[in-house]
Order: structure tokens, then C-alpha cells, then sequence
């Protein structure tokens, strides 16, 4: 299949409207990371997403809305606190999930009776949204157990000849998927944390339970609540260890290894101290810049030729970090070494 590349000015936009209202795949920009999107309410289109990410069946995907009034289309309760919460952080890296309506094919929630939305706020992805006057489908735009893609070239490399168009919008701003928050329980429960972090949540709405999951490897057997949290998500070629400890620690510790096969990622600024090849994410001590950096600098890694081990510095795990090092332990297949 040939992949159109579109820009994200009015003509793309259009075009991408077009190919999705028909059926077909595209990829968009959005604030949090590339999406593929499809039209919702059409279950062949959205089962073409599944088999060119190589989606496992049960994990099911985000609807993006344009406007809030849209989701009484697809929920049956949109309950208080989802309101006063999605008022505060809608559009942005928010997604809900709440009680499907029978609108939504099972296709879309694998089966579940519950649905996640999201309205982003990436003016691209709002006009496709609008364009089209029905919620879009979209996980990420990347073959499934790869870092998400938080730049055109990210998309361009997983996605070419599998999809109908790609459109271009740079880089992403926040660089993490969105948080997930459900609104099955009360307390609600924060399924995959993001840009919109734990603080946030509790200054508008009160208490929430932060799901298992979030910072631990599931015990064999423990129910899942968001599938897409079973899975080694993230994972680069190469075998990522996470050290936790201070810089000069670290630095102890990898100087016996091999500086052709094993590399560093850092903060910015560490690369003269370790003595190990480098690869930064980010700032220390700036969740912002690391949430940003980190899956690029996945990508980065991916590419170099050789790399047996990463051992990776441990970011801070309060504010966005959290949702940095929910991605980072993902990427490290829970392995976390504490000096
Ligand atoms: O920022 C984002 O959310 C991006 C952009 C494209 O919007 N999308 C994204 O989608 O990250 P995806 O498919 O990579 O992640 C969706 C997550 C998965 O962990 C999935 O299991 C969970 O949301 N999910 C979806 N529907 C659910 C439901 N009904 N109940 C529990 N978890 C659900
Ligand atoms: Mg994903």
C-alpha cells in the first residue's frame, strides 16, 4: 500500500477527513503522541488498526472527541467527578472511561462494557476530529511493544506502506501517551499515569486510588483492570536496567562494562562524568523534559547497532515523572537495580 503523506495545513487536513470517513487509516498528530486513528463507528476500519499495529486483540482503544457534548453519544453516565474533571483538563492529555452506549461496536472496547475517551487539544487533530463529526479510534501510532512515536519520522518508519496517510505535525508536546483514569469505581482509579498527573486530579476532584499497576509488575494471575498494562510495552532491542541511586553511584557501578556494547541514558549534562557512550532524556529533576525526550531517545538507542545492555538513570517518580518512570520500568521489563 503506497502511505500519503500529508501536511497539517487545511488541505491535509481535509484529505485525512476524507480517507477516514471512508474507511481508511491515518495517522495524527496529538499533543500527547501520534495516533492511528480510524472511524469509531466502523468496526472494518477499526480492525485494520489492530492488524497494522499487531495489537493484541484484548486491548482496547481510546475514541477522541472534539467537543464534550459529543460524549453522550458513547457513554451512558457521565458521572459528576468525570465532568468536573474533564471541564478542567479537556481539551489535553485526559482520557476517561466510563459506561459504553451501544453505539460503540465491541470491536472498539474488545468486548468491555466500558469505553475510554479523550478530546485532544492538538488543533490538528481537533479539525480532522471535527471534519469527520464522529469520534476517531486512535492508540498509538506505533507496531505494537515499540516506544509510541512522538515525531512524524517515528510514525514514518513503523507505519509506511501499512496505513492510507500519515499527517505531519512535528514534534509532540508532552511526549507520554494520555492518563486514564476510570470512573467504573468511586474513588476513581488512575489506570495509566500522564501529563495530567495524581496532583492534579485530587486538587479537583478528591481522592483517587492509584492502580497497582501504575509502579509494579502485576503478580501472575492479578486481575488486569486496563489490558494494556500486561503487556512490555516500550521495550527498545537492547536490555534496559534501571539504576537507581546517585549519579557518582552509577557511575561505580557500569565503569567495569563494556563501552562497545553496553551505553548510558542519562540526564543532560552527565555525559562527561559516566564512562559510557550516552544517550540523554531529558533534564534531572525536570519531568517535563524527560516526559518529552524519553521515547525519542528510545528510538535512538534502537537504532545503534550492538547495544546488548542500557542501564538507564532513574527519574524522580512524583508529578509527571510518575508517568516517566511507569514508561521507563515498562521499557526496563521491571528491572530495577537499587545501589
Ligand atoms: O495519549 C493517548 O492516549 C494516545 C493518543 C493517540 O490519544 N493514545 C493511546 O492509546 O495511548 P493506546 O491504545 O496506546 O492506549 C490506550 C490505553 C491502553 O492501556 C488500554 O488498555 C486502555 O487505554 N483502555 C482503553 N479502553 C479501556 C477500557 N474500556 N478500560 C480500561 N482500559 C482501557
Ligand atoms: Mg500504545
Amino acid at each position: 500500500m503506497e502511505t500519503l503523506l500529508l501536511r497539517g495545513d487545511e488541505n491535509g487536513i481535509k484529505k485525512a477527513a476524507e480517507i477516514l470517513k471512508s474507511g481508511g487509516l491515518c495517522a495524527i498528530p496529538t499533543e500527547t503522541v501520534y495516533g492511528l486513528a480510524a472511524n469509531s463507528l466502523d468496526p472494518q476500519a477499526v480492525e485494520k488498526i489492530f492488524a497494522a499495529k499487531g495489537r493484541p486483540q484484548d486491548n482496547p482503544l481510546i475514541i477522541h472527541i472534539a467537543e464534550t457534548d459529543e460524549i453522550y453519544r458513547y457513554v451512558t453516565d457521565f458521572c459528576q467527578k468525570a465532568k468536573k474533571l474533564t471541564e478542567k483538563f479537556w481539551p489535553g492529555p485526559l482520557t476517561v472511561i466510563l459506561p459504553k452506549s451501544k453505539e460503540v461496536p465491541d470491536v472498539v472496547t474488545c468486548g468491555m462494557d466500558s469505553v475510554a475517551v479523550r478530546m485532544p487539544s492538538n488543533p490538528i487533530a481537533h479539525k480532522i476530529i471535527k471534519e469527520c463529526k464522529v469520534a476517531l479510534a486512535a492508540p498509538s501510532a506505533n507496531i505494537s511493544g515499540r516506544p509510541s512515536p512522538t515525531s512524524f519520522e517515528h510514525v514514518y518508519e513503523d507505519m509506511n506502506g501499512k496505513i492510507d496517510a500519515i499527517v505531519d505535525g512535528g514534534q509532540c508536546r508532552y511526549g507520554l501517551e494520555s492518563t486514564v483514569i476510570s470512573f467504573l469505581t468511586d474513588p476513581p482509579r488512575l489506570l495509566r499515569p500522564g501529563a495530567v498527573t495524581p496532583e492534579n486530579i485530587e486538587e479537583t476532584i478528591g481522592e483517587i486510588v492509584i492502580d497497582d499497576a501504575v509502579k509494579n509488575k502485576l503478580a501472575e494471575g492479578q486481575k488486569v483492570l486496563s489490558p494494556g498494562m500486561k503487556y512490555k510495552h516500550y521495550a527498545p532491542k537492547a536490555h534496559v536496567k534501571i539504576i537507581k541511586g546517585s549519579l557518582e553511584k552509577f557511575c561505580d557501578y557500569v565503569t567495569e562494562y563494556d563501552s562497545k556494547t553496553t551505553i548510558a541514558l542519562c540526564f543532560e549534562g552527565e555525559q562527561n562524568t559516566i564512562p559510557l557512550p550516552c544517550v540523554t532524556y531529558g533534564k534531572c529533576g525536570d519531568g517535563n523534559s524527560q516526559a518529552q525526550q524519553l521515547f525519542a531517545a528510545l528510538h535512538t538507542i534502537d537504532k545503534q547497532t550492538g547495544i546488548k545492555t542500557v542501564f538507564a538513570r532513574c527519574p524522580e517518580s512524583t508529578g509527571i515523572g510518575l508517568a516517566v518512570y511507569n514508561r521507563l520500568i515498562r521499557a526496563a521489563g521491571f528491572e530495577v537495580i537499587e545501589l
